[in-house]
């Protein structure tokens, strides 16, 4: 028998851990979230530790705490360490912005197999990990009444086949489907 969680109308937020952080729009994210004290604290992941810990101080300038949780999204070790260490650095993770990419470009007369799997590695099954490890932080949060969303970041290439994305495209397609999918499933227990 399916559960109908009880709706709450609550914008709160806990943490927010984003998951490509390091650089780019991640980055940015994570600066705007911590500038207009969007949520209570800012959870930033990536490979790069150095840089991470770098944007950790610009944040907590802010005011807005950061818990640095380096990760790399492609190794199934660093997956795990990372799972261990989130749920022992925050209470809370109400929302998990999964933006963690890659991408390598493919000619039509050279076909890459191994270059294909190396993108779908970051950009697909990564993302999926990450998923399942913050699934249970959004319920556990959501219970608290915080208000639990996950963001994938895919691309417009997902719409409009381009030159030499033939690895990028179909891996930020395959995670918008299961992002499709996830949303479908996840409406009916309150996780946007
Ligand atoms: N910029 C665009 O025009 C555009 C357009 C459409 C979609 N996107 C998507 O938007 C997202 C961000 O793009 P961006 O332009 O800001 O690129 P970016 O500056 O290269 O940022 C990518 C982020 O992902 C992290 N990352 C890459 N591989 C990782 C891995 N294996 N494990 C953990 N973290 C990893 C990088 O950090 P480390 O290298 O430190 O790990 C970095 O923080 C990507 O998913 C990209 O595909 C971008």
């Amino acid at each position: 028998m399916s559960t109908v969680k009880k709706q709450t109308n609550s914008n709160k937020q806990s943490n927010v851990w984003i998951v490509g952080a390091s650089t780019g729009i991640g980055r940015a994210l994570a600066l705007h979230y911590a500038k207009n004290s969007l949520s209570d604290g800012v959870v930033i992941s990536a490979r790069s530790a150095d840089k991470l810990a770098s944007l950790k101080a610009e944040i907590e300038k802010f005011g807005t705490p950061c818990t640095v949780l380096p990760m790399d999204v492609s190794d199934a070790k660093s997956l795990v360490q990372a799972e261990e260490h989130l749920s022992n650095a925050v209470d809370h993770v109400s929302s998990v912005i999964i933006n963690a990419g890659t991408c390598e470009y493919m000619d039509s007369n050279d076909i890459d197999p191994a270059m294909a799997r190396r993108v779908f590695e970051t950009n697909y099954f990564g993302a999926l990990a990450v998923s399942k490890i913050a699934l249970p932080h959004l319920r556990a949060a959501r219970d608290k009444e915080y208000s639990a969303s996950m963001v994938f970041v895919s691309s417009s290439v997902t719409y409009q086949a381009l030159p030499r994305a033939h690895a990028y495209g179909a891996s930020k397609a395959a995670l918008r489907y299961f992002a499709e999918c996830l949303k479908i499933d996840l409406q009916h227990e309150n996780i946007n």
